[in-house]
Parts: structure tokens; C-alpha cells; sequence
């Protein structure tokens, strides 16, 4: 088959949510149609084990299933076209971490999970920052309509005003909670009516292409009317859907449904399949890598660490953004300088590891190695590539180390050193009293970063607070002003493991003042690796 036809049917997506939003059920329910799951019950149990949080074992539980749930296969059939969908986990409860963020600069597009009833909440608009750095085009899926929620115009207006995205409303909901009778399609001019706990996806849909048809009221009663109001509402209120806007990343099209009752589930994916973009061109520091190009091109996007002390491998995922990967080609390692044979790459497919035999733009590939892979490496054919854009993103939480055995110094920085290369955590060493900052985005990632000091690197470590709450790294052309910020601020700033100098604030309100104060001064809240 043609490497334009691999990269058509593919589809490379996550799920941006708010824990509890129905990311879970919806992974679910996506799966099913997939085929690749037969039982509800599967993802949700892999979860239940995930809320563990930090014991050792926990931990290690947790990271073995982390592992298998990193990325899921599936093919899809719709319309008479073939899919195969890699959707991407994007940990949401007590693993929300910085590869929450770096997933979403390996996909192609994003579905987007809002509780009816909550309308956004925080994590979603921080993932949502971090879609927008691609204008990454997102699909939006309204959930829990079952219940009582917030009204759907209301819901629309907080989305397009706390993200800064246009909605297109695709479906409309009728009647919310007990009185939810189902969505009316506002583009296939269809009723979709909805009855709860159906195991299937057989809910009556009924063609109504002109809603002053007497079989609506016949069906929704008073609740007809209703929909008529609303709709009339909608043509002056809501802007109709629009492809460009969409693939831009400036346009939302909105579905609403229940995704426990398995009830606009298939419409949001067939509309996702037909809509988001197959795999596109990826920039790279010396030019744009198109993915129908013959020569293989990936970058690594996340690292995984087995827990267990005794198998000290990791694997790193690879995102591939060009040509094709088959089994045990040799690739070039660019920041090494070398070639490497990759003998077993593995692929996830939806519930088991399978090796993959081959690969194309958009697939997602795992492989072992120990500890010379970075975060941001490239793997290519031949071409000395760099991809760009798989940064560090500014932490948002930090923890002053407290090493035991002052003798370990040098262990402590050797491990936090290669902890930061796999993206575990980020470590600053301040300007002054040379003290080991970390930062993270989630708090578990403190918890490994300390088991795993220990278990690997035999360092005895803890922490204690810090009084820093943003972190950014600050560049300046001007050499005069940056010597004279460093001599001004120097008890607020840090070295990354790169050598990359970072201001710590105590707020975002001194970050903010500071930034004023010193327009010269670029603050950055990502940095590219090297
Ligand atoms: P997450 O992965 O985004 O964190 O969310 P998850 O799917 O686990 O869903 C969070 C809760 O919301 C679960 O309830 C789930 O059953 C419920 N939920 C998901 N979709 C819907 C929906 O369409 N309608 C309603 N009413 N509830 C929904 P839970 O009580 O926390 O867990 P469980 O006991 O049901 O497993």
C-alpha cells in the first residue's frame, strides 16, 4: 500500500479533560467501537488501580499500568472508509504531570470532554494552553446530559469565553436530567432520541429535515417547541461550522451526549474520524518534514521508567512524523551521532503489546532503552533532523531537596540530571547556595522522583518547601540588561539541568510585576530541548 494511503486512514489524538468529566467512559465506549474492547469494565478497572497513589509498590503499579495504557490502537470503520486511530493517554488524577502536556505535541487533533454540569474546569484549560501552542483543532464532546447541567447556550458561551475558541454546535440537546429526550443533528437534520442504559447503540434516529413536521411534537410533546426556540436561537447566536476554522484551531465543533449511556458516542466519532486531519507536515529546525516522505523520521514525545529496580530499562515512545518504520531497520540517533539497530519496537494496541512489524507517519512506537534517550531526540533514515516543538513546559510546583548523606551530592546530581533528560521531573540549581529546586506539574512526579533516587541511585533525599511558584525561563538580546537582571535577582534564579537560566517567583503577581519592570527580558514558559 502506498505511504499516502497508511497516512489517510490514520487519526493520532488525545482526550483533553477535568478529572471526573467522563474521559474514562468515553475511552471506553471509543474502544468498543474499535472492537478492540468487548467487556465495559476494561479501561475502568486499569483506572480504579491508578487513583493509588504513592507507596512503593503503588507506584509501581502504577507506572506497569501507565505502560499499557500509554497508547491505544484501534481500527474503525466509517462510511465505508477504513481508520486506525492511535488515541493517546493523557493522565488526568493524581498522574497529571508534564507528559500530560508532552502527549499533546505527538497528536494530530484533540477531543475535548466537558461535564454539562461543571461546564470547564481548570485541567481542561491548561491542556487547552497547551493545544493552542499548535492550534491543534479540537472536537468537543458536551457529557453527563443525563443529568441536570448547566444550560447548553451557557455551556457555550463559558467554553468560547474561558478558552477562547469558537463553538460550532453540531448537535442540540433536548431537555436535560430526567427530561432528556435526546439531540437533534442539526447538520444530518436527524433525531437521535435517547433512552437511558442502553447497552447498544440502537437509539432511534428519525430523519427530520424540516422541524415544523408534525411527527416532532408527536414525539418530544411540549419539548418540541422547545427545540423549534432553540434552534431559531441558534441560526442568529451560534456560527455554523466551518472546516478551516476547525483545522486551524480557532473553530470547536460541539456534540452533546452521555457517554455512560453510550448515547452520542458514535456520532462524535464518526464526525471526528471524518473531520480532524490525518498526520501533516512536522517542523524540524532545518526545514518542514511532509509525511509521505520516503526517509523515516520520529522524536521522542515521553519516557517511561519500569519501576522495578532489577529491570532498569525504560521505554521511550516515538512518535513517527514521516516514511515508514519496519522491524529492525537501522536509525540514526542524531544527538548521539549514531546508528542504531531497533530489533523490537512494540505497538499498543488496545489492551496488549504486540511488536510492530510496521509503521507510518502518525503511529506511536515504544522502545527499549537504557537511559541514552532523551525527551525531544530524533530518530531518522539518514537527514541530520531536529524536531521542534516537544518543549519543557514551566513547572507549577516546587520542592527544595533535602539530601541525607551530604557524601551523595554528587549520586544526587547524577540521578536528578538523567530524571530530568526523561522528563520525570525538572531540576534548577540555584544562583546562589547552589540548592536543588524541582519543579512539576503534578505531585506524584515528587514521589517518584524520591522512590526512584533511592531504588536506583541509592540516594537518600526528601523535601522541603519552597516559597517559588512559577517558574520561567528568561533570555534577553541585550548582554548589559542580562547582567544586570542576574545581579539583581540573583537569589531568584536557577540553573536548569541544561544550563538554562530560569526565574523562580514567589507569585504569579511578582512574576508579573517583574516582567513589567523589565520589558527587555523575554520570559519564556516553555524551552525547547537541545
Ligand atoms: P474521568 O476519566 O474523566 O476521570 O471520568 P470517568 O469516566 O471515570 O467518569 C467520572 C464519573 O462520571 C464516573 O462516576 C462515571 O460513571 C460518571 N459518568 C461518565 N459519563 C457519564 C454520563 O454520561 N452520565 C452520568 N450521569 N455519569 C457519567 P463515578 O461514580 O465516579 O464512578 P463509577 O462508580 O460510575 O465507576
Amino acid at each position: 500500500m502506498s505511504l499516502n494511503t497508511e497516512i489517510e486512514k490514520r487519526r493520532t489524538f488525545g482526550i483533553i479533560s477535568h478529572p471526573d468529566a467522563g474521559k474514562t467512559t468515553l475511552t471506553e465506549k471509543l474502544l468498543m467501537f474499535g472492537g478492540a474492547i468487548q467487556m465495559a469494565g476494561a479501561v475502568k478497572a486499569r483506572k480504579a488501580s491508578r487513583h493509588a497513589t504513592s507507596d512503593w509498590m503503588k507506584i509501581e503499579q502504577e507506572r506497569g499500568i501507565s505502560v499499557a495504557s500509554s497508547v491505544m490502537k484501534f481500527n474503525y470503520q466509517s462510511n465505508g472508509h477504513d481508520y486506525e486511530i492511535n488515541l493517546l493517554d493523557t493522565p488526568g488524577h493524581q498522574d497529571f504531570s508534564e507528559d500530560t502536556y508532552r502527549v499533546l505535541t505527538a497528536v494530530d487533533s484533540a477531543m475535548m470532554v466537558i461535564d454539562s454540569g461543571n461546564g470547564v474546569e481548570p485541567q481542561t484549560e491548561k491542556l487547552m494552553e497547551v493545544c493552542r501552542m499548535r492550534n491543534t483543532p479540537i472536537v468537543t464532546f458536551i457529557n453527563k446530559l443525563d443529568r441536570e447541567g448547566l444550560e447548553p447556550l451557557d455551556l457555550l458561551a463559558e467554553i468560547e469565553e474561558k478558552l477562547q475558541i469558537e463553538c460550532a454546535p453540531m448537535s442540540w440537546p433536548i431537555g436535560m436530567g430526567k427530561a432528556f429526550k435526546g439531540v437533534y443533528n442539526l447538520y444530518k437534520k436527524e433525531l437521535n432520541l435517547f433512552s437511558a442504559g442502553s447497552k447498544t447503540n440502537d437509539f432511534d434516529t428519525i430523519q427530520i429535515s424540516d422541524l415544523s413536521d408534525p411527527r416532532l411534537d408527536e414525539l418530544l410533546g411540549t419539548q418540541a417547541d422547545e427545540l423549534r426556540d432553540d434552534i431559531e436561537l441558534l441560526e442568529g447566536a451560534a456560527d455554523p461550522f466551518d472546516l478551516e476554522h476547525f483545522l486551524a484551531g480557532s473553530q470547536t465543533p460541539v456534540f452533546f451526549g452521555s457517554a455512560i449511556n453510550n448515547f452520542g458516542v458514535k456520532e462524535l466519532l464518526d464526525a471526528f474520524v471524518e473531520l480532524s486531519p490525518a498526520p501533516g507536515p512536522r517542523d524540524a529546525m532545518e526545514r518542514t518534514v511532509h509525511p509521505e516522505e520516503a526517509d523515516f523520521s520520529a522524536f521522542c514525545f515521553k519516557i517511561q521508567a519500569n519501576m522495578d529496580p532489577m529491570h532498569r530499562d525504560r521505554i521511550a515512545f516515538f512518535r513517527i512524523c514521516s516514511g515508514r518504520f519496519s522491524k529492525g531497520m537501522s536509525v540514526r540517533h542524531h544527538r548521539l551521532g549514531k546508528d542504531i539497530k531497533i530489533p523490537n519496537a512494540t505497538i499498543f494496541m488496545a489492551q496488549n503489546r504486540s511488536h510492530v512489524e510496521e509503521a507510518y507517519a502518525g503511529d506511536i512506537i515504544g522502545i527499549h532503552n537504557h537511559g541514552t534517550i532523551k525527551i525531544g531526540d530524533t530518530f531518522t533514515g539518514k537527514e541530520p533532523l531536529k524536531f521542534t516543538g516537544i518543549p519543557n513546559f514551566a513547572p507549577e510546583l516546587f520542592r527544595r531537596v533535602r539530601l541525607k548523606d551530604p557524601m551523595k551530592r554528587k549520586q544526587l546530581h547524577k540521578g536528578l540530571v538523567q530524571l530530568s533528560e526523561e522528563g520525570a521531573v525538572q531540576v534548577f540549581k540555584t544562583m546562589l547556595g547552589g540548592d536543588y529546586i524541582l519543579g512539576a506539574v503534578g505531585v506524584l512526579q515528587f514521589d517518584v522522583t524520591v522512590a526512584r533516587l533511592n531504588a536506583e541511585y541509592k540516594v537518600d533525599a526528601d523535601y522541603v518547601a519552597t516559597d517559588f511558584q512559577v517558574a520561567r525561563w528568561v533570555t534577553c538580546k541585550d548582554d548589559k540588561k542580562m547582567a544586570e537582571f542576574r545581579r539583581l535577582f540573583e537569589s531568584a534564579l536557577a540553573e536548569d539541568a541544561d544550563g538554562f537560566l530560569t526565574y523562580l517567583a514567589s507569585s504569579a503577581w511578582k512574576l508579573n510585576y517583574t516582567e513589567e519592570q523589565w520589558p527587555d527580558i523575554t520570559f519564556h514558559k516553555t524551552r525547547e530541548h537541545i
